[in-house]
């Protein structure tokens, strides 16, 4: 039996095809490409030394999923495919709901007419707006999301909810993930943004490796420990087990779930910066920039749920997080865009420090390690 993974080529995904694949499962990949290179599967393919399927294809086109379910024997989905741009989605609104609800109607509606009623899917503490407390738990009342990326998340989890109520053949896990960080041990696999990034975690990387000249940091005003905005970082590895565990929830006939996926703890921007520093030896230049539109002040996770029912517990701490996510961008500052590199080359970067030739070395930016 085989697990669809939807937007397995992406940062999270890729990551699960990985753990998917160590644990014995069979993986078959849908995705359009749209914001990932099918390098990375290549690339998961290398670490694990498995094989893995892939479709090149949209969730919108029933037309693939069918035949991928024609070709394979599909017992449960891992839905990652969606659009996750929060400021983008201001913009393009209709293409946010369209690609990501339509998509997931669609997947789903092609998944039933095959009798396969098993999902776990992509959702986001993004969900919980601005939390009355935190941690939040999953019993934490959801408030008014702040931008449509948000909403397509909060909606679908009613949608896939009121699904599993009316058929009770369906097991639903919704998993919402806080910070995810951090890369493959091997650096070979990792976040690969478009642009410039919009998220933390990319845009110190490419600070460290002399892309970006210094980090913005979005306020320190807030009513946090040092004012800066405080977070709950989660090694993208971590996330990517908890996939595996939740796919053997499925297994034992989970009903509808939800989960919490985080550490519990949570990190300010400028704790961020100085772990990142410590973990790699990188200075970071950073200065204080207005607070950005739609920001929240603190949000982390009270993930007890999912260790006491799926066995689950993030093990990678913040300096792990700091040095994975290093260890991809110095040897990847192009993401998947630069040349192939050697075997020897890619057999150093799992233990070490590879200096490729366009990167920038100490004597052209003073400050990279
Ligand atoms: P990503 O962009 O790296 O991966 C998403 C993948 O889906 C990409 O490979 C993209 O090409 C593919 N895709 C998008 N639309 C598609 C479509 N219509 N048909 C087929 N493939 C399509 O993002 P990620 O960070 O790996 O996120 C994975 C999921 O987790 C997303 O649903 C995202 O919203 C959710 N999520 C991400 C975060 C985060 O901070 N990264 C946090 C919470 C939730
Ligand atoms: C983290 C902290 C920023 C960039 C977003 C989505 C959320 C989820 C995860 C998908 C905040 C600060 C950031 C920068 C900064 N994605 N920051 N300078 O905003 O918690 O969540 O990604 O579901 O839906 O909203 O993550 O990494 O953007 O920001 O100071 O250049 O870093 O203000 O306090 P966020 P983030």
């Amino acid at each position: 039996m085989a697990v669809l993974v939807t937007g397995g080529a992406g940062y999270i995904g890729s990551h699960t095809c990985v753990e998917l694949l160590d644990a014995g499962y069979e993986v078959v990949v849908l995705d359009n490409l749209s914001n990932s290179s099918e390098k990375s599967l290549d690339r998961v393919k290398e670490i694990t030394g498995k094989d893995l399927k892939f479709y090149k294809g949209d969730i919108l086109d029933r037309a693939i999923i069918q035949k991928i379910f024609d070709e394979n024997k599909i017992d449960s989905c891992i839905h990652f495919a969606g659009l996750k741009a929060v400021g983008e989605s201001v913009q393009k609104p209709w293409e946010y709901y369209n690609n990501n609800i339509t998509g997931t109607l669609t997947l789903v509606d092609v998944m039933r007419q095959n009798g396969c009623k098993n999902i776990i899917f992509s959702s986001s503490s993004t969900v919980y707006g601005t939390p009355d407390e935190v941690p939040v738990t999953e019993k934490t009342p959801k408030h008014p999301c702040t931008n449509p990326y948000g909403w397509t998340k909060s909606m679908l989890e009613q949608i896939l909810s009121d699904i599993q109520f009316a058929d009770n053949e369906w097991n639903v896990i919704l998993l919402r993930y806080f910070n995810p960080i951090g890369a493959h041990k091997s650096g070979r696999i990792g976040e690969n943004p478009n642009g410039i990034p919009n998220n933390l975690m990319p845009y110190i990387t490419q600070v460290a490796v002399g892309k970006l000249e210094k980090l913005g940091v979005f306020g320190d005003d807030y009513d946090t420990p040092d004012g800066t905005g405080v977070r709950d970082y989660i090694h993208v590895v971590d996330l990517a087990v908890g996939h595996v565990k939740a796919l053997k929830k499925i297994e034992e006939r989970a009903g509808l779930k939800i989960y919490n996926l985080g550490t519990g703890t949570g990190y300010s921007v400028l704790d961020i910066v100085k772990n990142f520093e410590e973990a790699t030896g990188v200075n970071i230049p950073y200065e204080i920039k207005p607070r950005r539109a739609g920001d929240i002040a603190e949000n982390y996770a009270d993930a007890s749920l999912a260790k006491e029912e799926l066995g689950w517990v993030a093990e990678n701490g913040i300096r792990e997080m700091c040095a994975d996510s290093w260890n991809w961008q110095k040897n990847n500052p192009n993401g998947y865009e630069d040349n192939e590199i050697s075997d020897d080359e890619a057999n150093a970067a799992a233990g070490g420090y590879v200096i490729l030739p366009n990167m920038p070395t100490p004597d052209s930016n003073g400050g990279v390690a």
